[in-house]
């Protein structure tokens, strides 16, 4: 790609600082100029990441000529606000995740950027990372046959703040809007939008979910099994099964570097060798070892590495996009988020967690 494209950050937090390190290593990508709420923050993170231009509020980034592309790094709660604000001073827009708080912020969104025939796509990184890419290549070869079983967790031990974006309603806290979304995205990736939900979530003392199990069912039986959590560490995979074995995607599976893949090399076989198996497996050990094998647990590694911090990838993307005129992603397109949003509107409905303020 020879046309380089000018960024701004709305934000100048934790994902920002990592987001401005990954754009780094993009020499298309220049970051040219960030917003913040106060002149301090704006001036230390611009000197921090020798970027140009500091502005001292959202409005005055959105509003720079400089600006091609606008990253939005805000808690979720201001995610519409901020891309309508991008959005309408003409600028392309990457918005963090969760994409807005629900469906019908979203839905607000994808009509400005119709409206004005303006990009903007839902930084779902994790989509964009070359061991995810490597997943979709796989399923759709059906080298697991087709995926039935999803399982995945995302937790994590945030430290108790009722007033951070993690814990506090007003800034759209909880797991499940910000790690949840990670295993509800993967299972729309494999299955598309679920036809049944069943959820369940403690809430903790500020009211928002702390602790989320969500089981999802799909047209054609498919099930997934998510777990997310911000009180506990959890073991972060998430592995896909389908009859002929299953790819697990290893630990972090959100920026992971490498999956496995397990055949099944008993499927196809006779109920009645099935059956002489199972005998010997069950008197002689290396007979179990074997079958385990056979089964695919266990696997073949497949390394996928990626310089960085991976988020360069959905950077990337949103230049590919605009250099090819796109208006969306087709690998995070807006039905995909918006179908995301009503996914986790239904679930939280289940728990009657309603952010304050909120309309639906
Ligand atoms: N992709 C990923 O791996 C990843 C990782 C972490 C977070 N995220 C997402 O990124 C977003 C930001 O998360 P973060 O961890 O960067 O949060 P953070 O460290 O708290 O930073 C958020 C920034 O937003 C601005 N802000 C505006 N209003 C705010 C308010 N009322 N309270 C706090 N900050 C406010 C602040 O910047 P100024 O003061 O400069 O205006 C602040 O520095 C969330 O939506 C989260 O889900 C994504």
């Amino acid at each position: 790609m020879s046309a380089s494209y000018r960024w701004g950050i709305i934000g100048t937090g934790g994902i920002a600082r990592a987001f401005a390190k990954g754009l780094s290593l993009l020499p298309e990508a220049k970051l040219v100029a960030v917003g913040s709420r106060t002149r301090a923050a704006a001036d230390r993170f611009a000197q921090d990441f020798r970027v140009p231009r500091a502005h001292a509020s959202y409005e005055d980034l959105a509003a720079d000529p400089e600006v091609d592309i606008v990253y939005v790094a805000t808690p979720h709660i201001l995610h519409r606000e901020n891309s309508l604000l991008a959005l309408r001073h003409g600028k392309a827009v990457l918005c963090e995740k969760a994409f807005t708080i629900n469906a019908a912020e979203a839905a607000e969104v994808f009509a400005l950027a119709r409206g004005k025939g303006l990009f903007v796509m839902e930084a779902m990184w994790t989509r964009f990372l070359p061991a995810i890419v490597k997943v979709r290549e796989m399923l759709a070869a059906g080298a697991i046959g087709e995926p039935r079983w999803l399982q995945a967790d995302f937790g994590f031990r945030a430290p108790f703040n009722p007033q951070s974006r993690i814990f506090a309603p007003e800034l759209g806290g909880g797991a499940l809007l910000d790690v949840g979304i990670y295993p509800v995205s993967l299972a729309s990736m494999v299955f598309g939008r679920p036809t049944n939900i069943s959820a369940k979530a403690r809430l903790g003392s500020t009211g928002v979910d702390e602790q989320d199990a969500i089981i999802l069912s799909h047209d054609g039986g498919a099930l997934a099994a998510l777990n997310a959590c911000v009180t506990m560490t959890t073991p972060t995979e998430a592995v896909i099964a389908g009859e002929k074995g299953l790819l697990t995607i290893q630990a972090p599976f959100f920026r992971s570097r490498r999956i496995s893949l397990g055949l099944n090399k008993l499927a196809g076989l006779s109920e009645k060798r099935m059956t002489r198996l199972r005998r010997a497996a069950r008197m002689i050990p290396a007979v179990s070892r074997l079958r385990g094998r056979l089964e695919g647990r266990g696997g073949r590694s497949i390394r996928a590495p990626y310089p960085g911090n991976g988020l360069q990838y959905e950077a990337a993307e949103v230049m590919r996009c605009l250099h090819d005129g796109l208006t969306e992603s087709p690998v995070m397109p807006w039905a995909e988020t918006l179908a995301i949003m009503e996914t986790m509107d239904a679930i939280r409905a289940q728990w009657g967690l309603v952010y304050p303020g909120e309309k639906r």
